[in-house]
């Protein structure tokens, strides 16, 4: 099935790119649309603009929805970051990421020796952060929300207690995880169970929760009897977060990365995460090239890019963390005529090896967590939003008497300067734990405006994979001509500096590519091919319709009107 779509696409590419015409092949509505991993999800945000609410107000019941519907990535134990673009042009971001408690310190997840304790920042209860996503949907709400609150949350509520039908791929990914759910939950946790697809799971006491929030209002999970029952579940557990985190904790509405490539302006999410910074890096890498001369996914294509995927990363890991903590060059790193000179030392005859510069030595292993939706309303507002666990259903500590899981984010600091995390990142000084400070995140939730209008929002899950899918998505649109759908269905390629390898999705890229590449002494990495993000995307059409781009690589929808 995946190797059709995949031919079919590159049929549809090439008479594209000859005839320079984009026939949309996702979903296409007039007014707006809500592209989420789940269907229920997309769904609700769409009645919520269907009833007359705003994307913000779709937002909140985009993000709440996910957490009933998505509990993989979806969450209220988490946290994310939302970029907007309203009507008027105005843009803005908030940074809703979670926080280090104030407990936390630089070496907590070292032994006496200073080496990092294996699995101490991914599987223990001291990996969970102080969640933001409450905090967050309510600071977008008080904003810029025009539906009443209680409104939105009526069927997120009514849907867990309904129960969500449990996918194909719902079902393999709780079995993927059953054991390491079951290893801290025991056998009668709620999702501990051998769920099968079409079964329907009940979520109650998260409905139970959220009706809680609905009455109570957003201090209900910072202050209040949740709050009390959170704490304590945690330090039965072994946590270390206190009331004073909780009530310490608030989101912050943050000034977006904003930067141009050729007549696009983009903007996206500036640090505590490093997705515009190292997006806008490689994208001004690239400018200078004609990428769209050199073909689709061709190896002159992939070599450039890679190239520039690869210098950016390294100026990422050494240089970014959260930005109320550590001083970051910022002006310096995106400087046009730095990335013009870090780009110009790559020789197209052969690979310029990060170990050069520091050898990897780690692979890193399928990583699709984390989940990202894109609205567009009637009134011209555009959101992209990315939320996350970190990894797949976070920390796996599952508060049962809450109804949801607690994220396992701390992994995303560097535990020490030097040793990579789960995504084989390797961070430094400037991403090191501290108290109330905020690990360095790569999400990238985008918003690409063309001619002053509203062109695309996108984004997308995966870790460290993040920033180069939606660098792919925007130049399969906007270089290559594809649709949407198709730009979000195209092959992806990934490389982070460090290790040093090209990841390819699997069996998507033609042989000789890849023989010529190893020829030219690029490391492939052979041993895991993942599939790489789950984008969710909506492009503006030129006559202002919006095709959707909704992965087939998860259970993902684009639903509008
Ligand atoms: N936890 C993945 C990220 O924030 O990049």
């Amino acid at each position: 099935m995946k190797k059709i779509i995949f031919l079919a696409f590159l049929f549809y590419a090439s008479v594209n790119a000859q005839q320079n015409t984009t026939t949309p092949t996702g979903l296409v509505t007039t007014k707006a649309m809500v592209v989420s991993a789940r269907e229920e999800a997309s769904k609700i945000g769409g009645d919520i603009m269907k009833r007359g609410g705003n994307a913000f107000d779709a937002m909140v019941g985009t993000e709440l929805a996910l957490a009933v519907a998505f509990p993989f990535a979806g969450n209220i134990g988490g946290g994310g970051f939302m970029v907007y673009r309203k009507a008027n042009g105005e843009t803005g971001s908030l940074d809703y990421r979670e926080k280090a408690p104030l407990a936390a310190t630089k070496d907590m997840f070292l032994d006496k020796d200073g080496n990092v304790i294996k699995g101490k920042s991914t599987e223990t209860a001291l990996a969970i952060g102080v969640p933001g996503t409450i905090a967050g949907v309510f600071a977008v709400h008080k904003k810029y929300g025009s539906m009443k609150m209680e409104e939105i949350l009526k069927p997120i509520i009514a849907l867990a207690e309904r129960g969500v039908i449990v996918t194909k791929k719902q079902e393999k990914s709780l079995k993927d995880y059953h054991e390491s759910i079951v290893k801290i939950n025991g056998e009668n946790s709620l999702l501990s169970g051998n769920f099968k697809e079409n079964d329907t799971i009940k979520y109650l006491s998260l409905a139970k929760t959220l009706k809680r929030i609905q009455k109570k209002g957003r201090n209900e999970f910072y202050k209040g009897e949740t709050a009390k029952i959170l704490v304590n579940y945690l330090k039965q557990k072994g946590g270390i977060i206190t009331m004073e985190d909780l009530a310490k904790y608030e989101a912050k509405w943050r000034k977006p990365l904003q930067f141009t490539y050729k007549d696009l302006k983009i903007t996206s999410m500036s640090p505590p995460s490093s997705g515009g910074i190292c997006l806008a890096q490689i994208l001004k890498m690239l400018e200078p090239y004609d990428l769209a001369k050199m073909g689709h996914n061709s190896e002159e294509a992939i070599q450039l890019i890679v190239e520039a995927e690869r210098r950016a990363y390294a100026d990422r890991n050494y240089f970014l963390g959260d930005p109320d903590f550590v001083k970051i060059p910022l002006k310096e790193l995106l400087d046009t005529n730095y990335l013009r000179e870090r780009i110009a030392s790559f020789n197209p005859e052969q690979a310029s090896l990060s170990s050069e510069i520091k050898e990897g030595k780690v692979t890193y292993n399928e990583s699709t967590e984390t989940t990202h939706y894109s609205i567009v309303d009637q009134f011209g507002n555009a959101i992209a939003a990315t939320t996350t666990l970190n990894d797949g259903y976070g920390s796996k500590y599952y508060c049962d008497e809450l109804g949801f899981f607690l994220n396992n984010e701390m992994d995303d600091f560097s535990a020490k300067p030097g040793s990579p995390n789960m995504f084989g990142l390797i961070g430094n000084e400037a991403n090191s734990i501290a108290p109330q400070k905020r690990m360095l995140s790569s999400m990238t939730p985008t918003i690409v405006e063309k001619d002053g209008k509203l062109f695309m929002v996108v984004g997308t899950p995966g870790g460290s994979t993040i920033i180069t899918s939606v660098l792919q998505t925007i130049l399969n649109v906007y270089e290559y001509k594809l649709s949407m759908q198709q730009a979000v269905n195209a092959p992806r390629f990934h490389h982070q500096w460090m290790p040093d390898l090209i990841t390819f999705e699997p069996n998507t890229f033609e042989t000789k590519t890849i023989n010529n590449l190893k020829a030219k002494k690029y490391l492939i990495n052979e041993k895991t091919t993942p599939i790489i993000g789950k984008v969710d995307a909506i492009l503006i059409l030129p006559d202002n319709k919006l095709e959707g781009g909704a992965d087939f690589r998860g259970d993902d929808k684009a639903v509008g009107f």
